[in-house]
Parts: structure tokens; sequence; C-alpha cells
């Protein structure tokens, strides 16, 4: 009896540390752990803070990635990097999916799959409380501020307006502030977030010109095993409310501060 037992126990401890070498049951290329990509530029989708829902990052794209980890019972880890990198550090291995607030776009999905989308936003200008521009056809003579690699570029791009990029939309805000820029072009509910932080500013909408973008989490293109899992928890997360909810919440405490 006293040996079966010990022979048992043996087995166990041997079984369970072939499962940890493996890693076996996390259905991840790294084992029990979701490593994501972001940039945490963007609040209130992500940024740093003293204490956040993962590590040091919160946001609604941090909670989002939170629950889709739990959901496929892995657990979320973090890394920082330029916005521009993040594509090529998915492509690369170097992560397993992409969550930075990442517009779906034609040209993106020629190297990434896309997730089933969880947040709609549109392109917005931040101007001065006094500013003439009333529609981005104002920007024509205008100096401008884009941050460099998001879909706000590509647009002002695509309008023929010379512009200048910034790394960080703290920076082009700072630009604006300082009046050394006339206008930046950038997400909408990131530009709210300055807004509320910075005095003087206004938001200028016009919708005839910045067509709507979906926000979707990106991952290698082909892996349809990981992207089943995101789905499966991103749809449950907008049928619950859950996606709602933590908009809201993290809309709030941006302007709350
Ligand atoms: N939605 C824009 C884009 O896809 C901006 C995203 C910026 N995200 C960030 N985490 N810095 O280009």
């Amino acid at each position: 009896m006293k040996r079966t037992t010990k022979l048992l126990t043996m087995i166990l401890a041997m079984a369970m540390t072939a499962c940890t070498l493996t890693a076996c049951g996390g259905g991840s290329a790294k084992g029990d752990t979701l490593t994501f990509g972001t940039n945490a530029e963007f609040p209130p989708f992500e940024y740093v803070t003293s204490s956040g829902v993962i590590g040091e990052y919160d946001g609604i794209d941090m909670a989002i990635a939170k629950q889709i980890a739990e959901e496929s019972g892995m657990t979320a880890a973090m890394e920082n990097m330029e916005f521009d990198s993040l594509l090529v550090a998915l492509q690369n291995g170097q992560i397993d999916a992409v969550i930075a607030g990442m517009t779906a776009t034609d040209e993106r999905r020629e190297t990434v799959d896309f997730s089933t989308p969880y947040y709609t936003a549109t392109q917005v200008m931040i101007v001065k409380e006094d500013s003439d521009i009333a529609a981005a056809a104002d920007m024509a003579d205008k100096k401008i501020c884009v941050i460099q690699g998001y879909t706000g570029e590509v647009c002002v791009q695509d309008m023929g307006y010379t512009y200048e990029a910034f790394k960080k939309g703290t920076e082009a805000v700072m630009e604006l502030t300082n009046g050394k820029c006339d206008v930046v072009v950038i997400d909408s509910a990131t530009a709210q977030k300055y807004v509320s932080d910075n005095e003087g500013l206004k938001i200028v909408e016009d919708p005839s010109a910045f067509a709507s973008e979906e926000y979707a989490i990106a991952v290698q293109k082909g892996n349809t095993e990981l992207l089943d899992k995101i789905n499966k928890a991103i749809e449950k997360m907008l049928a619950d409310g859950t996606i709602n909810e933590l908009a809201v919440k993290y809309t709030e405490e941006a302007t709350a501060e």
C-alpha cells in the first residue's frame, strides 16, 4: 500500500514536471501565457499606470486582453513597443497577438489576420478652441500633426496635405497647445481624453471626410487556432455587454482625472 502510494506520487510528480516543461494544456506556442503586443500610448485603450489590469498596463484593451486569456485558460502578458513595430513583432513570433486600438485596414490584412471587430471609432481633428477649422478641407493651408503609422496619418496623406508626424499622441498635442501646429488628426476616444486633459482644446468632427474604423486584434496570418479563441471571447464580451461597460468605465475614468 505504502509503496503504491509512493510510486503514484512519483509518477504524478514526473507527469507534472513534464507538463511544466512542455507547458501542456496551454494551447499556445508559448505554453499557457498569451503574449500580446501593444503600444501603451493610447488612452483610454492602453496606457501605463502604477497598477494596471496587466502589470503596469491599463485601459479598455488591457482588460479585454486579460479576459481573452482567462477565457482560454491562459495568462495574459503584455509587451509594450512602438506602434510601428507591432506587426513586425507579430510576424516574427515575438508576440502572439496585437491589441492596440488597431484599425483593421485592408493594407494590414495583407500581412496579418484580424479578429471580430470590438470597437468602432473615427478620426477627428483636435484644434484650439478659437480655431476656424470646421471641416477636414479647412486643414489645407494649416500645419497638421499626426502620429506616425496611425490611420490618421494615412487619411491626411490620402487627402494630399503635408503634415508632421510624431511618435506619440501626447507629443502632437503638446505641439498644438504650444501653438506650433494647428490641428492634430487622431482617433476619437483618444482625442476626447487629450481634450479633457488640456485646457483650450476642442474636437472637430467631419464624418464626410473620415470613414468609420473598426478596432480588432491581429494574429499571424493563418493562426486560426488562436483567432478562434480570441473571436469566441470577443463575441461573448460583446454579447454580454462587457466591452460596452469597459468603454464607459475607462472613458469616465479618463475624463474624471
Ligand atoms: N486606430 C489607429 C490605427 O490603427 C491608431 C491606433 C494607435 N494605437 C496605439 N496603441 N498607439 O492606426
